[in-house]
């Protein structure tokens, strides 16, 4: 009955896309079939490391479920929201073309879906596959509220490297006993930094380092002599972090949800919101593994959890005698382990990398401390030197508006926001060694809902600098709505006279670890119109204003143009 049920809605479903692609406008956002899937933000009890709370979840799962779909096809997932906080899910990596009102980032695209409210999401995965995630983008919700995207290529579409015997999802996480959004409002409120986190967790679990978790710990049994696809997304929070397996060599075939070259490495290091797809050979003498997940902390004098999180890769056969062995994963401030990898990323199809630029950006990112002017520093202005931790690009740091943006952009609604962020920076000084305003002490920036307005279509080179205001650091980058070809980085200050462009094979990812006192090169067509959202994925300096938004205007036509908004769109 069930089956028949599930026959009959499935034909219709595909009905309904064969419908679409007729009468409508284009072949997206048509899709080629439909998976329909049910979110409950719901609380959910655990207990992690001794302690009992209550959690934010997804259908009371944690991690959530894994939203599977193959190349093309349309994806409708109704988000009904059965907590008292806000809630928004964005879709990390996914392009949303022509479909940025589904996008997700609070107050961005969006309002938050209140409590007891419903939202459905809608957007079709034009030319993509492989692994991505999806995670709450409001206050620190991220931190429980998360899941992998797993884009299958179409039916009859070989993966381009031999295939698995299985594949496994292996998410990397930050778990704190607290509860998080307090910890958002009371880390904002001290003016300091944040605490570390409690554990971090490989898909949930803390392994056996930590306290009370003996049995808390993650597994794959494996076959001696497979290979295995191990889709890694790092989800956490706060902290960048490695990745390795003890005695297994980690061959990374996919980045970002697109193809690279294979290189093969002892560990990988993934910021948060970057997701590497690896094949791992079962090729050791039966035993018991580790699967170490440990942090990669470049910024000087910043607390981090230093516990390693572990899992298990099992061999089959192997018994509680059989040899165990840990992961050796690099010191937290190997810069060069990092680079190394960066340096074996390149891209598998990277036939359409701009060649000529239209606009060329230049936009610093880093952390401020803004001088106290609360009524109890004590108490208020925990930053450093007794002043207000804030974080900038362009020495701007980013308000959130109280409404959504692009709503207030396509309804033409004044007050909310500027057109005015700067595409170069302010002042040109040694970013890596100075600061903005009377070096070396005024570490201040200005603040403001700042936009950059793009004409439909234009060639972007976007340089991103790291600075040293108040510390230098590894800031991963995410730019919503476009993957980006990283064509050069290095480290110091950006000199155009000095720095070489990979313009054959570089990778094209839709986040970047722009290097620790060090700057990134990046290329994209501005062709997806909407309000885009560009931030460092360390939470902390998100809540700090490190995002500007790029507003791409419409093109010609239906298929350059934003679609009405929907009828269920969310209200502040
Ligand atoms: Cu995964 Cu705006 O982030």
């Amino acid at each position: 009955m069930a089956a028949t049920v599930a026959a009959i809605l499935c034909v219709w479903l595909s009905l309904l896309s064969i419908a679409h692609s007729v009468h409508g406008m284009s072949r997206w956002p048509g899709g080629s079939s439909t998976r329909f899937y049910d979110f409950k933000v719901q609380t959910k009890t655990v207990t992690k490391l001794c302690n009992t709370k209550d959690i934010v979840t997804i259908n009371g799962m944690f991690p959530g479920p894994v939203v599977y779909a193959q190349e093309d096809d349309r994806v409708i997932v109704r988000l009904t929201n059965l907590t008292p906080y806000n809630a928004t899910i964005h879709w990390h990596g996914v392009r949303q073309r022509l479909s940025c009102w589904f996008d997700g980032p609070s107050y961005i695209t969006q309002c938050p879906i209140q409590a007891g409210q419903t939202f459905t999401y809608e957007f079709t995965l034009v030319q993509q596959k492989g692994t991505l995630l999806w995670h709450a983008h409001v206050s620190w919700l991220r931190a429980t509220v998360y899941g992998a995207i797993v884009v299958y290529p179409k039916t009859g579409v070989p993966y381009p490297f031999p295939y698995p015997y299985e594949e496994h999802i292996i998410i990397l996480g930050e778990y704190w006993l607290r509860d998080v959004l307090q910890l958002e409002q009371a880390v904002l409120a001290s003016g300091g930094g944040p605490p570390i986190a409690d554990a971090y967790t490989i898909n949930g679990h803390p392994g056996p380092n930590y306290n009370c978790s003996g049995n808390d710990v993650y597994k794959i049994d494996v076959v001696p002599g497979k290979t295995y696809l191990l889709r890694l997304i790092n989800a956490g929070l706060n902290n960048e972090n490695f990745f390795g397996i003890a005695n297994h060599k980690l061959t990374i075939v996919e980045a970002d949800a697109e193809y690279t070259k294979p290189f093969t490495t002892d560990r990988v290091m993934l910021g948060p919101g970057q997701t590497l797809n690896v094949l791992v050979t079962a090729n050791q003498p039966i035993g018991r593994y580790s699967m170490a997940m440990g942090p990669y902390m470049s910024a000087q004098n910043v607390p981090f959890q230093n516990i390693t999180a572990v899992a298990y890769f099992q061999y089959l056969g192997a018994t509680p005698n059989s040899l165990s062995l840990p992961a050796v994963l690099p010191s937290f401030n190997n810069n060069l382990a990092v680079k190394t990898v960066m340096d074996g990323l390149k891209g598998l199809n990277t036939s359409s990398v701009p060649k000529e630029i239209d606009k060329n950006l230049f936009v610093t990112i880093g952390v401020n401390v803004q001088k106290c002017n609360r009524k109890n520093p004590q108490k208020n202005c925990q930053g450093v030197n007794g002043g207000v931790m804030a974080a900038s690009m362009n020495n701007i740091s980013f308000i959130r508006p109280n409404i959504s943006l692009l709503e207030a952009y396509y309804r033409d609604k004044n007050g909310y926001f500027t057109e005015d962020f700067p595409g170069t920076p302010l002042k040109f000084y040694d970013f890596v060694n100075g600061a903005p305003n009377n070096a070396p002490n005024n570490t201040n920036s200005k603040n403001g809902t700042r936009v950059f307005v793009l004409e439909y279509g234009t060639r972007v080179q976007l340089i991103l600098q790291d600075t040293g205001t108040v510390a230098t650091e590894n800031h991963p980058i995410h730019l919503h709505g476009y993957s980006f070809y990283v064509v050069g980085y290095g480290t110091g200050n950006y000199n155009p006279d000095k720095a070489t462009f990979n313009l054959v094979d570089p990778p094209y990812m839709n986040t970047i670890g722009v290097p620790v006192g060090g700057w990134a090169a990046i290329r994209f067509t501005a062709d997806n119109p909407g309000a885009w959202f560009m931030h460092c994925h360390l939470e902390i300096h998100l809540s700090w204003g490190l995002s500007m938004v790029f507003i791409v205007k419409n093109g010609q036509g239906p298929l350059e143009t934003l679609p009405h908004p929907p009828a269920d769109y969310p209200r502040c």
